[in-house]
């Protein structure tokens, strides 16, 4: 159970940077061959409305990533006040454009637009961010096609410690961006999956007893010692801003000699994450391409 951890101390860090250069290099190499036989250029359409602060760092990370793996990430920025009519309207537009392969609509919206309702305007075949019923509904069913991008970042790192086959996952969040995609795509490779929320009674009694612990409350210092045993494997999906510092859910400092392995943050589940929606448009461009000639 040491592919791409490295050890240091006591502690073993799973190395999501490197997970994340390892994808990159291939995602350089299959979008300049899919450029030069087919002439395609992948490209993604960013949707967000209001301009909040806290996505423009995330929208400017993918226009900066798009760019290096050569691919065309646009923006396309609506006002605080557009209806839903005039999103829906671009939506649908981007969904019917062929020059078009990806779509993801920022979060958060403004409050008077429901984002998963509007985004089901979005083709099935271009939704790299996996929010719409078809994508979803695949999932549950067993039949993946695009998969939500920190999901697959979280269970390519738990799949990378080389786990046996039944082993069991509690995961602490059942948004439809993590856990619960995460629980049915856990369940379609034979994980044991348990889902706690801020419902759940005694979430520390549960994780002792998991094998893999996934947090992502979006509460600094959430996981302390109590929720975890030397056996522990910690993937952290929290992203937490304090004091101008980057932290994940768990309070690091005080559970790193103690469990068996555990993603950093920043350097963990975040930047596997941006590969995957990446990995998503690839693949989106390729359906498309196939559709085209059929
Ligand atoms: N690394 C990445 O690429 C990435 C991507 C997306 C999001 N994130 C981060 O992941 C975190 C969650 O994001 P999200 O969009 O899923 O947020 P969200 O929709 O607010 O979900 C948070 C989840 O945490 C649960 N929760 C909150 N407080 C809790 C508590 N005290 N005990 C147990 N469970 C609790 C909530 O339970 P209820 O359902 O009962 O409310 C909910 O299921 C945030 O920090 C976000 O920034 C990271």
């Amino acid at each position: 159970m040491e592919l791409n951890a490295i050890r240091s101390g006591n502690r073993m860090l799973i190395d999501g940077k490197a997970v994340a250069s390892e994808k990159k290099e291939k995602l350089i190499r299959d979008i300049a061959s899919l450029r030069s036989e087919t002439g395609i250029v992948p490209s993604m359409r960013l949707i967000s409305v209001g301009g909040d602060d806290s996505s423009a760092s995330y929208i400017r990370s993918k226009m900066r990533y798009g760019k290096k793996l050569g691919v065309n990430v646009e923006l396309t920025e609506l006002g605080e006040k557009t209806t839903e009519e005039e999103l829906g309207k671009v939506i649908s537009g981007f969904s019917a454009d062929s020059s078009t392969n990806g779509i993801v609509i920022e979060a958060p919206l403004p409050p008077h637009l429901d984002h998963t309702g509007i985004a089901q305007r979005i083709d099935p075949q271009k939704d790299i961010d996996c929010i719409t019923e078809i994508n979803q509904g695949k999932i549950a069913l067993n039949r993946e096609y695009m998969l939500p991008a920190t999901a697959q970042a979280i269970r390519t790192l738990i799949e990378l410690q080389e786990p046996e086959r039944g082993s069991t996952v509690t995961i602490i969040n059942r948004s439809p961006v993590i856990g619960r995609p995460l629980a049915l795509m856990l369940l379609n490779r034979d994980f044991t999956v348990s889902v706690c929320h801020s419902r759940t009674h005694d979430i520390p009694k549960i994780t002792r007893e998991s094998d893999f612990i996934v947090v992502g409350v979006g509460k600094a210092g959430f996981l302390t010692p109590d929720h975890v045993t030397g056996n522990s494997i910690v993937i952290d999906a929290g992203i937490n801003y304090a004091n101008g510092k980057l932290t994940g859910d768990a309070d690091f400092e005080s559970i790193k000699d103690k469990v068996k392995a555990i993603t950093p943050v920043p350097g963990g589940v975040g930047p596997v994450t941006t590969a995957c929606m990446f990995e998503n448009l690839l693949k989106a461009a390729r359906a498309q391409m196939k559709n085209f000639v059929d």
